[in-house]
């Protein structure tokens, strides 16, 4: 069994792993059918205890399909009693023009997007709204304070920030009480884990780690990458990449990752995650 992860220190308790939908969007080629996302969406949440997905509006192949992921995870949830079950943490800030990947931390540009997420998400309020990146044009202080003024309103009831360092996530701290941080995280990339992860665990902030398992350039190649999550993977009959996601948890109790995939077999692997023990001496030999 495991313990719930308390969303900072919000009322929110979810399963210590959560589910990443941004891989049944983004990708033309690659993006399952709707039906097999709606399935896998289900059957994660009926059968394997998933109660915390990650989505955003800017999920999608580009700005004419705003809103794709959110659309899908909606239709997903909408009977049997699933949508209570579940907590869904939205993202707003970054625009796909084209296709390509940019941001837009203006306060009106935000208030618009949160507004279109909450039709998306056929709810009244959203969970957790995270800024999805720092804006360079934008002070971090006018896009969290427009987060701040929707949460007034009733539209948002909790705040994240995504793709920050410490000095912005002290000035976004300033404007509102935010209650996680998601980062590009991972055993095989721990930039984060002595600056941002340590001050998201003194401050109650949950931290969200994006790329858990290397992301799509490398998750393939998991195995190849690092020998040693190949070796502890075998001591434990288990896959490189539920290593990968016991590390996270064990590392810090601020962690709540949330792998991404589009296959079901790997996603209950994925859950198998949160039982699995890693011994200390396995947990050091990760040390950079
Ligand atoms: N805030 C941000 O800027 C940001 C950026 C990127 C992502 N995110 C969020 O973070 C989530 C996770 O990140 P991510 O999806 O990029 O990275 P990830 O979860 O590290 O990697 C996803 C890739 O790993 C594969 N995979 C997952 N579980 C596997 C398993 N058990 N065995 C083998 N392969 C496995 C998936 O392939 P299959 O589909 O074949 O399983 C997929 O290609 C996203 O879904 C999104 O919600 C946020």
């Amino acid at each position: 069994m495991h313990n719930p992860h308390r969303i900072g220190t919000t009322e929110l308790a979810v399963h210590p792993i959560g589910y990443g939908a941004m891989h049944l969007s983004i990708d033309r080629t690659r993006r399952p059918l709707a039906a097999d996302s709606i399935r896998l969406i289900q059957h994660a949440v009926d059968e394997l205890g998933v109660n915390f997905i990650d989505t955003a509006d800017a999920y999608c192949i580009d700005d004419t399909e705003t809103g794709h992921n959110e659309r899908i995870i909606a239709e997903a949830l909408r009977d049997a009693g699933r949508r209570q079950q579940v907590i869904v943490a939205t993202k707003g800030g970054s625009i796909r023009p084209e296709g390509r990947w940019e941001r837009n931390g203006r306060p009106e540009h935000l208030r618009t997007a949160c507004e279109r997420s909450l039709r998306a998400l056929e709810t009244e309020i959203i969970d957790l709204y995270q800024l999805h990146a720092p804006d360079p044009t934008v002070p971090v202080e006018e896009s969290v304070g427009a987060l701040r003024d929707l949460q007034r309103e009733g539209k948002i009831k909790h705040i994240g920030v995504s793709n920050v360092g410490v000095p912005l996530l002290e000035r976004a701290m300033r404007e509102s009480e935010i209650a996680t941080v998601q980062n590009q995280f991972s055993v095989i990339n721990q930039r984060d884990e002595a600056e941002v992860l340590k001050f998201c665990e003194a401050n109650n902030i949950t931290y969200i780690p994006w790329n858990p398992v290397g992301g799509r350039g490398k998750a393939p190649q998991l195995a190849e990458i690092s020998a040693l999550l190949s070796e502890i993977a075998l001591a434990h009959s288990t896959t490189p990449h539920v290593v990968a996601i016991a590390w996270l948890l064990q590392l810090s109790p601020a962690m709540l990752p949330i792998p991404g995939t589009t296959k079901i077999e790997h996603l209950r692997q994925n859950m198998e995650a949160a039982t699995l023990k890693l011994t200390e001496e396995e947990m050091a030999s990760f040390e950079c």
